[in-house]
């Protein structure tokens, strides 16, 4: 049986920061790394703090390029707060959300790649960031993957794709696993997106999964839904598939948050807009935990044991703070079924 806390063996020093080389040896990388420092804003940095959270916990998830991507301030820091978290004995460790998220994102998709309907199926990553699924993951094969962020992240990004494939760096991490990947630099709140992604080549009749990983809850709450109706209203086109993290309330309005988007019933919300079918998960779940969790002390177990309305704990007060991972999807099919069932009901 495993013996493991949070993820590490017992015996197993926890991961020690090791940069790759190319972070100092490139000029490009020191240069572009210099310029999201100085240039970026909040939000095009979350893009390198998730590639961070990637890189440190590659004991569990093989993203050889994060590190690369993420740059050394994020991996710093990341490594100093779970450090820290060892030092003070935490039951979770910093990061083990964005571990657990990455591996129910990877796996939901794959999961949905080998079915029928998967297909060759496109995959839009929206707010991609630093994401390097088109590089690591084989059930991409067949698949014609779209990458839309800000033009600012997609140029960075590439430049640094770029340094590493010419560089000594493993070059077989460098290249793409997908059919074909395209980036699209969009802004998701404008409404020229989809046709952005269209021009780029995505087709609208063709069965689609859209991303949505650590991006909704960036939007305002107007954003958010627009963005929502506009992959629902998919459905009646083909076979459509969201994969995304859904914060609750309380999770967005801690002080200082710089959260925006919740909600505390994602598997109401969406059939309301069209989709059919939703399953959620919560942090923790069996199909949600990777092995990652096995302090019974943890926040999430927690969590999981009150009722999904409380907002605060009645033990201690403290704010439930929830991520939501969610599957939904809908089909011409489903929605003409759907659509006939709710003309008898009613
Ligand atoms: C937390 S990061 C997540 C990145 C990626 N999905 C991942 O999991 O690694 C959020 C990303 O969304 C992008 N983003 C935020 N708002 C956006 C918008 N309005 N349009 C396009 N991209 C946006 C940011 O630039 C950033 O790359």
């Amino acid at each position: 049986m495993s013996d493991q806390v949070n993820g590490l063996q017992h015996n197993q020093e926890w991961p020690e920061l090791q940069l790759p080389d190319l972070l100092h040896s490139s000029e490009t990388l020191r240069q572009v790394h210099a310029t999201i420092e100085k240039e970026w804003d909040f939000l095009q940095r979350s893009a390198c703090q998730t590639a961070a959270g990637r890189a440190m916990w590659k004991h569990v998830i093989h993203d050889p390029l994060a590190a690369l991507l993420a740059g050394e301030n994020y991996l710093r820091n990341l490594h100093e707060k779970m450090m820290k978290d060892r030092l003070n004995n935490a039951h979770e460790t910093s990061g083990v959300i964005l571990a657990v998220r990455t591996l129910w994102f990877d796996s939901r998709l794959e999961d949905f790649l080998n079915s029928p309907n998967g297909r060759e199926a496109q995959v839009v990553l929206l707010g991609a960031g630093m994401d390097t699924r088109a590089y690591r993951l084989n059930c991409l094969k067949d698949s014609d993957v779209f990458e839309v962020d800000f033009a600012e992240v997609l140029e960075v990004k590439t430049t640094i794709l770029q340094a590493a494939k010419e560089s000594t760096f493993d070059s077989q991490h460098s290249m793409s696993k997908a059919k074909s990947l395209t980036r699209v630099a969009a802004d998701i709140r404008e409404n020229d997106w989809m046709e952005k992604l269209q021009i780029a080549g995505f087709l609208p009749q063709k069965s689609t999964v859209w991303i949505l990983e650590g991006i909704l809850y960036y939007l305002a709450q107007s954003n958010a839904m627009q963005l929502l109706r506009i992959l629902a209203s998919n459905c009646v086109l083909t076979h459509t598939v969201i994969l995304a993290d859904f914060m609750n309330k309380s999770s967005t309005t801690l002080s200082n948050s710089v959260f925006q988007f919740y909600s505390d019933w994602p598997d109401q919300l969406l059939p309301s807009i069209g989709f059919t079918q939703v399953k959620l998960a919560q942090i923790g779940d069996p199909d949600a935990h990777f092995g990652l969790l096995n302090d019974p002390l943890n926040l999430f177990n927690k969590l999981r044991s009150l009722p999904r309305s409380l907002q605060t704990n009645p033990d201690d007060g403290a704010p439930c703070c929830r991520l939501y991972l969610v599957e939904a999807s809908g089909s011409p099919d489903q929605n003409s079924a759907h659509n006939k069932e709710s003309v008898i009901q009613s």
